[in-house]
């Protein structure tokens, strides 16, 4: 298990919640539409990064996007995460001809425990809605500046949308929880941490413009 702790959450995912996350976008008709049309932004991030031809998938969960990596027949498809468990779930669910095209291994955010520039492109779908300190970010931030050769896909929650004042307005009426597990970011603030780490900002794809809180950003690397 790597030895950072930055998030209480992480310690979240063993294998009883592993094969909860898996099966959970599985059911139902919300949930498996929400993963189509993730796929769906992927593969539209995929391609405004210029189809890279090596990905690192962090963090990966139960794989649910390696059928979208796998898209392009000879790209390279690396794939980490936090939890073992979450890591075993994956490798045993997804198909096993899918399994034998992904590198899988365990590995913090903020430690990824490879090369510089090792990958053409990191994905990063559904974590750094879960980091709510600024220098959390700014470090997770550095680390994929460093992994990544070239373009980074984030996916978050931004505000601007229904969803996102909806929740506030939630958050507003609910009494205050000692721990808080996930955050909506102002879109300046999120923007101007990307830029501050190095990076300029491609475009977005939304899930349901207006309406969706899921945003994906597209980072290319700045030239030094
Ligand atoms: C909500 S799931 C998202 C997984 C996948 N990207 C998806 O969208 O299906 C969050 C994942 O983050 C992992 N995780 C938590 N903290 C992490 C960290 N510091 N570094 C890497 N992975 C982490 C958890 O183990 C879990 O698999």
């Amino acid at each position: 298990m790597p030895e950072n702790k930055e998030l209480e959450f992480q310690e979240k995912y063993d294998a009883k919640h592993s094969l909860e996350y898996f099966r959970k976008h599985q059911r139902g008709l919300r949930r498996r539409l929400t993963t189509w049309a993730e796929r769906r932004m992927l593969r539209k991030a995929l391609a405004m990064m210029g189809d890279p031809g090596s990905v690192l998938d962090i963090p990966c969960g139960a794989g649910r996007f390696w059928t979208v990596l796998a898209e392009r027949p000879d790209r390279r498809i690396l794939a980490a995460d936090y939890s073992a468990d979450m890591i075993e779930t994956a490798r045993r669910f997804q198909p096993p001809e899918l399994v034998a095209r992904v590198e899988t291994f365990q590995a913090s955010a903020f430690d990824i425990k490879l090369p510089d520039a090792a990958v053409e492109a990191i994905v990063c779908i559904r974590l750094i809605h879960h980091i709510g300190q600024t220098e959390d970010r700014r470090r997770m931030l550095a680390e994929f500046h460093r992994v990544a050769a070239h373009t980074v896909c984030l996916s978050c929650w931004v505000d601007g949308n229904l969803q996102a004042r909806r929740r506030k307005r939630l958050e507003a009426r609910r009494p205050k929880r000692k721990y808080q597990n996930r955050f909506v970011f102002e879109r300046d603030t999120i923007e101007r941490e990307i830029r501050e780490a190095g990076f300029d900002i491609l475009g977005h794809i939304d899930l349901l413009p207006g309406i969706s809180m899921w945003r994906m950003y597209v980072l290319r690397k700045r030239a030094a």
